[in-house]
């Protein structure tokens, strides 16, 4: 447990480098504001030229693309630019063979990098593509929304949905390296900032004490509505929601599922302690069609996570009400939906039974502690369903 690391003392204009061991090798995460603008020279230094392709899609590339197609051009890369739809329903194996006929197309080789700007959905699928293109070809990842920034964009998985369900096509594809820059949070709509909060607070319960207490404290988010009138009181008016975290907490955050997935590469254990509030969020989200947000969800689930230790006697009440109240200071919800218990049970059943899995729930016991448990049992499960605020 990481009670307070180095990442308080990060300077905010400096790049960071986090290294990233995996089972063949490591690759850096590159940390900073408008480290996007340097992606060419990191590549180069690592080793790359020529040919190579960015994808990105229509909503993303329109504000991030240029900055990155001229520092790889400024390096000596020559970039095409390929685009995809934008949304999860695209994230099919028909978006991965249009993305190979663009491969082909641009003419890319087996050394040839596949650069990934986008969120989690672009990320997945172009990493699957390059996972499988020519067998593999060394990948990028870009990530412009905050979940993917602390989430999606470490850990080397990648993949497509099929019909049948979410993520059931995919590859371990670790990148050559990974570029975070605060700055392209800028543009991100309100709703999906607040979704990727939620997994921000996921990370500080299951290994990061001193992320939690400060977003408590009240810096990090409501920090970054400071930061938006960050020249002065009577800053300039923005027209749209201007995000940014500092890059302390961005750190922090990134840390946590980097010490996860290197201590459990290829998902056989540790690993499961991301899923915190999941099992509960999958159902809620699928209770809704999927009309309700992953990090809505998310939030709720793992309010009830933290009900249910608390009711097994895993967790001081105290700490679920610390949880209950970070997610609603950050305008997360947290009250269950109003379906039936039961109801709930089966769908976190069945979700488990597709992936030929028991129902397992990842349990706090503090904050910066949890663990996974089996056989909670049911009642206890509706129990914490039923109890609203
Ligand atoms: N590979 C993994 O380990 C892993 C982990 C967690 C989640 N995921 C996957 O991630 C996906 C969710 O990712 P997400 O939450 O990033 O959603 P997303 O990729 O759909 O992005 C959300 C929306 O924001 C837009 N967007 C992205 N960056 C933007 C920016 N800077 N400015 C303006 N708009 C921007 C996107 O184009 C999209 O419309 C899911 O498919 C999930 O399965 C993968
Ligand atoms: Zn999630």
């Amino acid at each position: 447990m990481y009670f307070l690391t180095p990442a308080f003392k990060i300077e905010e204009n400096r790049m960071h480098t986090i290294t990233v061991a995996h089972p063949t090798g490591s690759y850096p995460i590159y940390l900073g504001k408008d480290v996007l603008a340097q992606t060419g020279r990191h590549l180069a230094k690592l080793g790359h030229s020529g040919r190579c392709a960015v994808v990105t899609n229509e909503t993303v590339g329109q504000h991030h693309a240029e900055p990155l197609l001229e520092s790889l051009h400024a390096a000596g890369f020559d970039p095409a630019r390929i685009n995809i739809p934008d949304g999860e329903q695209f994230k099919t194996l028909d978006t991965v063979a249009g993305l190979y006929d663009k491969f082909i197309e641009a003419k890319l080789d087996r050394r040839s990098p596949v650069i990934a700007l986008g969120g989690g959905v672009l990320g997945d699928t172009a990493g699957f593509a390059a996972a499988s293109f020519l067998r593999g070809v060394p990948f990028v990842q870009i990530p412009t929304t905050l979940l993917a920034m602390v989430d999606a964009s470490v850990g080397g998985k990648t993949g497509v949905d099929l019909p049948q369900g979410k993520n059931l096509v995919g590859a371990f594809k670790q990148p050559e390296m990974v570029v975070v820059d605060p700055n392209v949070l800028s543009t991100l709509p309100e709703a999906e900032f607040r979704s990727g909060m939620a997994e921000v607070v996921k990370h500080g319960i299951i290994d990061a004490p001193g992320l939690f207490a400060t977003l408590e404290k009240g810096r990090g988010a409501s920090l970054r509505l400071q930061e938006q009138g960050g020249r002065g009181e009577n800053a300039y008016f923005l027209p749209t929601p201007y995000f940014l975290l500092p890059t302390s907490l961005l750190y922090e955050a990134i840390n946590v599922k980097v010490r996860v997935v290197q201590e459990d590469p290829f998902e056989q254990g540790r690993r499961a302690v991301l899923n915190l509030g999941h099992t509960f969020g999958h159902a809620f989200e699928r209770l809704a069609n999927f009309e309700m947000r992953h990090g809505e969800a998310v939030a709720i689930g793992i309010v009830c996570a933290a009900r249910l230790a608390t009711r097994l006697g895993y967790c001081a009440g105290e700490t679920t009400e610390r949880i209950t109240a970070l997610l609603t200071q950050l305008n997360l919800p947290v009250q269950v939906p109003s379906y039936p218990p039961a109801d709930i049970w089966a769908a976190m059943a069945t979700d488990k039974k597709r992936q030929g899995s028991t129902l397992r729930f990842i349990l706090p016991r503090d904050i910066g502690d949890v663990d996974i448990f089996r056989d909670v049992g049911r009642e206890n499960v509706e129990a914490v369903l039923e109890i609203s605020e």
